[in-house]
């Protein structure tokens, strides 16, 4: 882990750990030999001699591919810059069947930061892939959804684009919450700009759906309320554990996978 990690990282040391299996690694890049001018295609080369499955969190976007071309084991992609969240998104879809019964014909808000949020690149791709699901991106025009993520799922699924909430609160199944990605930022004014756009509290939803469900892949700075976690609404903590059962299946899935 190249990058800050808590869920992600935990949650797949738990599920290595469930399956019987061992973890060997560093969740701070500045205490292995990438401190010293190691290039991550070395460290990844080296690596993949010691261990079967290599579990990557990057902070530069394309990362992972990188690491798959040089090494002979699988590489899971912990999260790749802003760019993508994979396995964030298989734990997305696993809560949203769990809770629903069925990912066809939801209308999904995507609110936050689109535009640096990989969690949302992923999950938009992948819910392009559903039948008869709409969404809704919810943004500061600053902080838009990509045009090529845009570009990739307009064929397959309609959406639409707010910056405000109270435009599509009504129609929502699921609101999926992000966080301002602060770290991204070229410029510390643009977040400034933008840090506080949505506050999304028990007076923001007072026109959903009873049934919304509430999703956020944490961490949460002041996005999200602390008042609305007792609230029937509240499904991040939930989709926060299922990354457990979604990790330990996608491992046992890549366990006897060699590429060369
Ligand atoms: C996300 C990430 O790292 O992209 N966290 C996570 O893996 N659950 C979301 C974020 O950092 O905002």
């Amino acid at each position: 882990f190249f990058e800050p990690s808590t869920r992600t990282r935990l949650s797949f040391e738990a599920a290595i750990q469930n399956l019987g299996a061992s973890v060997i690694g560093f969740a701070d890049a500045n205490v292995s030999s990438t401190k010293k001018g190691e290039t991550l295609s070395d460290t990844i080369r080296v690596v993949s001699r010691y261990a079967d499955i290599i579990v990557m969190r990057h902070y530069i976007e394309g990362a992972a591919r990188l690491a798959s071309e040089v090494s002979n084991k699988p590489i899971i992609n912990a999260g790749d810059g802003a760019n993508q969240h994979p396995t964030q998104t298989l734990l997305d879809l696993y809560t949203i069947k769990k809770a629903f019964g069925r990912i066809d014909g939801l209308t999904i808000g995507l609110l936050g930061d689109l535009k640096y949020g990989r969690t949302v690149h992923s999950l938009a791709l992948a819910l392009s892939l559903f039948e008869d699901i709409k969404l809704a991106f919810i943004s500061p025009e600053m902080l838009a959804m990509p045009e090529h993520i845009k570009d990739s799922i307009k064929s397959k699924v309609r959406f639409s684009e707010h910056t405000e909430l109270s435009e599509v609160i009504a129609k929502l199944d699921v609101l999926y919450v992000t966080r301002i990605q602060k770290e991204r930022f070229p410029d510390p004014v643009d977040y400034e700009k933008v840090k506080s756009a949505y506050i999304v509290d028990k007076e923001a939803i007072k026109d959903a759906k009873p049934e919304l469900k509430i999703m956020h892949p944490l961490p949460r700075v002041n996005e999200l309320s602390y008042e609305l976690d007792s609230t029937e609404h509240a499904l991040y903590f939930e989709q926060a554990r299922n990354g457990i059962p979604v990790r330990e299946a996608l491992l046992v899935l890549l366990k006897d996978v060699r590429k060369w």
